[in-house]
């Protein structure tokens, strides 16, 4: 990956913060299944396909004309990519594809190489042309395309079924960070990333907590999820530190109730009725698993709130990620309220764009 990874995770995700077959948050569940092995990320495949650089350099022309004939209409319709964001991501594809993308260069476009020559590239070139069709033509976000996203120093594994992590989410890492910084009993404590998806927090806080005794579990109730995060989890090496468990919300974790001393969450939160309208790749691609927080967004965040005064121990910390102001104001009030006592030092945080969007707090 030649690129740099802040530019195209910030750049990459367009991506608006999605199969009611979701069970009630309260339901217990905890189920066991073989799950189905995740994809390589494109770029970590061998470049075991030839093409010639004639044949290729076609292929680049008519994916180019593809983003560019979308001008901003998607933008307009659901505020979708625009061309540009579309050619830096062809960009970002030829890198992840070919072994050496700089055949493809502007510079080398004349006649520093031979067209006959062949390139090895690590999809076939049947499959590049599909896959950039499946862009432009269905909205498949370009993280299933290329099958990872990067996400703050990480690189991770995405497929159909796992949502793809936003960069708003990697502010929860820093909240853990800050709240372990000198609090050697959180730092050296069992954390849990509820609905995990990829594994991003339950990577990234491992990551935070250190070589120390701190340990990490990661549930979802998504098998897809529980693989894609297992594989996570393998490919940065570190099954010793984060155990990823397959069930609803905290019926996996059982074995350490009342014991956890952190609890990080960006669960489900967008209005039921609003995700048609979000924008394609979101709608028509990522689960609704992962987005569906119920009529008004909430019914995940109470379910956690309600968990994390049984799950946490006096002094444990919390942090989840929220829709913004409304909800942020209308869990810190559940919590003031409805579950007056159980918890101290309830904190807003906006996120980049200034958004009020995570919970802070410990318990009391
Ligand atoms: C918004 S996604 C967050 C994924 C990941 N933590 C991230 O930030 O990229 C919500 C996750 O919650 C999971 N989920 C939904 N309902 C759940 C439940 N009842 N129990 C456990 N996980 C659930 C979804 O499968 C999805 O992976």
């Amino acid at each position: 990956m030649k690129s740099s990874s802040l530019t195209r995770a910030v750049l990459s995700t367009v991506l608006q913060p999605v199969f009611s077959t979701r069970p009630n948050p309260g339901r217990s569940i905890v189920c066991s299944a073989s799950p189905p092995k995740p994809r390589t990320p494109l770029y970590q495949r061998p470049p075991a396909f030839r093409a010639t650089l004639s044949e290729l350099k076609k292929w680049h022309v008519w994916a180019k004309n593809q983003a560019a004939s979308v001008g901003s209409s998607f933008l307009d319709l659901d505020d979708g990519p625009d061309s540009p964001l579309l050619l830096r991501e062809l960009n970002w594809l030829v890198e992840d594809a070919l072994e050496r993308p700089s055949v493809l260069s502007p510079q080398n476009s004349s006649s520093n190489y031979d067209d006959a020559i062949p390139v090895s590239i690590r999809a076939c070139l049947y499959d590049l042309y599909k896959l950039w069709k499946q862009r432009i033509e269905e909205r498949r976000p370009f993280q299933y395309l290329v099958g990872c996203e990067h996400w703050r120093d990480l690189i991770l594994s995405v497929e159909e079924g796992v949502l793809i992590p936003r960069p708003e989410t990697e502010i929860i890492v820093d909240l853990v960070d800050d709240a372990v910084r000198g609090n050697e009993k959180l730092r050296n404590g069992i954390w849990a990333d509820l609905g995990t998806g990829s594994g991003a927090l339950a990577i990234a806080v491992a990551r935070i907590l250190g070589v120390g005794s701190g340990r990490v579990i990661a549930t979802d109730l998504s098998p897809v999820a529980v693989a894609v995060a297992s594989y996570n989890v393998e490919r940065y090496n570190l099954q010793d530190r984060v155990a990823v468990r397959l069930g609803s919300w905290f019926d996996p974790l059982e074995d350490v109730k009342g014991e956890l001393s952190g609890l990080v969450s960006n669960p489900p939160y967008i209005p039921s009725e609003d995700i048609d309208g979000l924008q394609a790749e979101v709608s028509k691609h990522e689960p609704r698993l992962a987005l569906d927080g119920g009529a008004n967004g909430m019914n995940d965040l109470i379910h956690l709130c309600n968990g994390a005064a049984s799950m946490l121990k006096p002094g444990g910390f919390f942090a989840f990620e929220t829709n913004g102001e409304t909800q942020s104001k209308r869990l810190m009030d559940y919590m003031d309220t409805k579950m007056k006592g159980s918890f101290y030092s309830i904190n807003i945080t906006p996120d980049f764009a200034g958004i009020q969007r995570f919970v802070t707090g410990y318990r009391a």
